[in-house]
């Protein structure tokens, strides 16, 4: 992209983790960036050159005001990286036990936000008639996560909400796709993995026997917003070392 304006990207919760892995990505490849975090301090480091706001993603008010900043400071957002997300608390709970403040948390990163941020993107991209909204769904909501009902309940509407886009807005000249990660190592794990015996029984499930790096997973992203699979739409990219073959 060398000699091209540089397209725009928004990544959301691109201030740790994949997000921040996939920003470092999308950077090095010419983007500008857009970052919505919680954290506005990470979200600005992650934007570099670009803009890196703090944002909730599932208050649309915020949702619609960062779209307007973002596209007034850089310019048209050609691709949304709907990445936020969270797993609820730290214990795995099953359904009756999970507070019912935790599920519709869950939900209001999970879904309502990605909803929130693509609703906005679509905004723009259907009178332009381009644009690629890609979603981190997770592994999770093609098959159950035990006592993580909330979770894996979000993760397969984010897939089915990358999908519906897709069939509605085809013929707009907007793609959709979706990438679903197996176990990735981030924050948001990071508990879980610095537990030796913990780490080994989840790498002794997974058939490439370790789990992924986010820049792993960034990739698959990157892969993406490149536009080279310019023929892929509503397709939920695992990426997962196997794991969901088991
Ligand atoms: N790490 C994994 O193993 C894994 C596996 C499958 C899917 N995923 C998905 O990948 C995405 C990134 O996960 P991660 O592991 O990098 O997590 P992480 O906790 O390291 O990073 C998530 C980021 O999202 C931000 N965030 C959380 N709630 C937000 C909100 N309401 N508004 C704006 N920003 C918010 C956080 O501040 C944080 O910077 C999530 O959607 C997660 O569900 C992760």
């Amino acid at each position: 992209m060398a000699d091209q304006v540089p397209k725009v990207a928004v990544v959301t919760g691109g201030g740790s983790g994949i997000g921040l892995a996939t920003c470092e990505r999308l950077r090095s490849e010419g983007f500008r960036l857009g970052v919505f975090d919680l954290d506005p301090a990470g979200a600005s480091e992650a934007a570099g050159d670009g803009l890196g706001l703090g944002v909730d993603v599932a208050v649309a008010g915020e949702v619609s005001e960062a779209f307007a900043a973002v596209e007034e400071a850089l310019g048209p957002v050609e691709v949304l990286i709907n990445n936020a997300g969270i797993t609820g608390s730290l214990e795995a709970t099953r359904l009756h036990e999970t507070p019912i403040d935790e599920w519709d948390r869950v939900m209001g990163v999970n879904v309502r936000g990605a909803y929130l941020c693509s609703r906005a993107a679509l905004s723009s991209m259907v009178p332009r008639r381009s644009g690629h909204i890609i979603t981190v769904a997770s592994v999770a909501g093609m098959d159950p996560f035990p006592g993580r009902s909330a979770y894996s309940v979000s993760k397969a509407a984010a897939l089915l909400l990358a999908r519906s886009i897709a069939l509605d807005y085809a013929g707009d000249g907007i793609r959709s796709n979706a990438v679903c990660p197996g176990m990735a190592e981030t924050p948001m794990t990071k508990w879980r993995l610095d537990q030796p015996d913990l780490r080994a029984a989840i790498e002794a499930g997974i058939p490439i026997g370790r789990v992924a790096q986010p820049e792993e997973i960034a990739e698959a992203i990157s892969l993406l917003a490149s536009g080279r699979l310019s023929y892929m739409t509503g397709h939920g990219l695992v990426v997962d070392g196997g794991w969901s073959l088991r």
